[in-house]
């Protein structure tokens, strides 16, 4: 990684993107549209993944604005999901006390509830509830009107709340209803992307293809700031022509930044020659069985993920299922002892702690990440128990 990095420093380290490209930005792409599913070949390579939902959104409404679709603006997204910072991100994503300091935010979006079957929002059990969370979109589509509604957004496992992973019937479902209303997918991948779910894409884990994929995270492994927007060569058309007003308007200064697109490029070969997908997927599968272990300290609701981004819900009663009063901040507690005392660094919340190892894990290291999770479990309910 050091060294591609170097090697561009000394090349060229920046080049206007409204004026042209750069050898590293094309080679990086063309690289990039090898491993992107069915036809998202056409890529924009932005610094950040707020910045790559933000242009997912505008992509897509400026794409019905000029194919004869004006009124197709509403963009619908999930409760509990998360999309990024900016105005437009923020708006789609799910999360009140993300959001409140700074209402009123952007115009044109709905939320519907997430396919959370531990705590189902419509008090359903699966698989009879038949996966309403998903089909309630065909009917928020109807009450919205087809011709007013743009795109769907949402993560294929929901990072910030705790890895939620939604049944295996619910991305078709999804796909299916917004097919019949021509209504986009926009995939946000910026954190399942780029290998984390133990296949390239997230989208590929679940079985289907989306219209507009959001990358960003893993895409320079934290050495550059990096991240993209994946999309079907037949909407990148309507933006190709003679007339600049078809252009897609949406410039940024550092898009395609050529040594951060080497540090793209490096990451890619990395995963490539050191099989580090067939790894992720193999050792995720070896954390899950191993955190299998920590139900029986008796506050382990759930075991969730896929590949190696995994969370654990926990509970006061595993059979009931009763959370642990949110006062209490037991969650809270668990990440602060990771973090100060067992010196890891996990993802936490009040009802949850999650992992998100390197690829390069081995098992022994997998061991030692449930060893110490265990153990600040343990410390935290002998706190809360004295
Ligand atoms: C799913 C998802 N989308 C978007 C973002 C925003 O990315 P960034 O922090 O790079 O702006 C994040 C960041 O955590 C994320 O997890």
């Amino acid at each position: 990684m050091i060294d591609a990095i170097k090697g561009q420093l000394e090349q060229l380290v920046f080049c206007s993107p409204i004026l042209s490209t750069n050898t590293r930005a094309v080679e990086y792409v063309e690289m990039l549209g090898r491993t992107t599913p069915g036809g998202l070949t056409t890529i924009k390579i932005l610094s950040g993944g707020s910045e790559a939902t933000e242009t997912a959104m505008k992509l897509v409404r400026q794409y019905f604005h000029q194919t004869g679709y004006p009124n197709k603006k509403t963009i619908i997204s999930r409760y509990l999901n998360f999309h990024g910072v900016t105005m437009g991100a923020l708006t789609a994503t799910g999360m009140a006390d993300r959001k409140t300091p700074f209402e009123p935010l952007a115009g044109g979006f709905r939320h519907i509830a997430p396919p959370y079957c531990l705590r189902c929002p419509y008090k359903l059990k699966y698989p009879e509830c038949d996966v309403l969370c998903a089909r309630i979109l065909e009917q928020v589509i109807l009450y919205e009107g087809p011709d007013t509604v743009a795109a769907f957004i949402a993560e294929p496992i929901q990072l910030s709340t705790g890895n939620i992973v939604p049944p295996p019937e619910y991305w078709p479902i999804i796909r299916e209803i917004c097919d019949k209303y021509a209504v986009m997918i926009i995939l946000d991948e910026v954190a399942t992307g780029m290998g984390r779910t133990g296949k390239m894409w997230g989208a590929e884990t679940f079985g289907f293809v989306p219209d507009v994929l959001c990358m960003g995270k893993g895409m320079a492994a934290g050495y550059m700031p990096l991240s993209g927007v994946a999309f079907r060569d037949e909407i990148a058309e309507t933006f190709i022509s003679e007339n600049k007003e078809l252009a897609f308007a949406d410039g940024h200064t550092y898009g395609g930044n050529p040594v951060a697109c080497a540090a793209g490029i490096a990451v890619l070969q990395e995963l490539q020659e050191r099989h580090l997908l067939e790894h992720c997927e193999a050792i995720g599968e070896y954390l899950m069985e191993r955190l299998e272990d920590l139900r029986e300290l008796g506050v382990v609701g759930d075991i969730r993920g896929k590949g190696l981004m995994i969370g654990i819900e926990l509970v006061q009663d595993p059979v009931t299922m009763e959370p642990f009063p949110h006062e209490l901040g037991f969650g809270l507690k668990v990440g602060r002892q990771c973090i100060q005392k067992e010196k890891m660094l996990v993802r936490y919340s009040p009802d949850w702690v999650a992992v998100a190892p390197p690829f390069i894990i081995e098992k022994d290291e997998v061991d030692d990440v449930v060893e110490r999770l265990g153990r600040a479990i343990i410390a935290v309910l002998n706190q809360v128990r004295r």
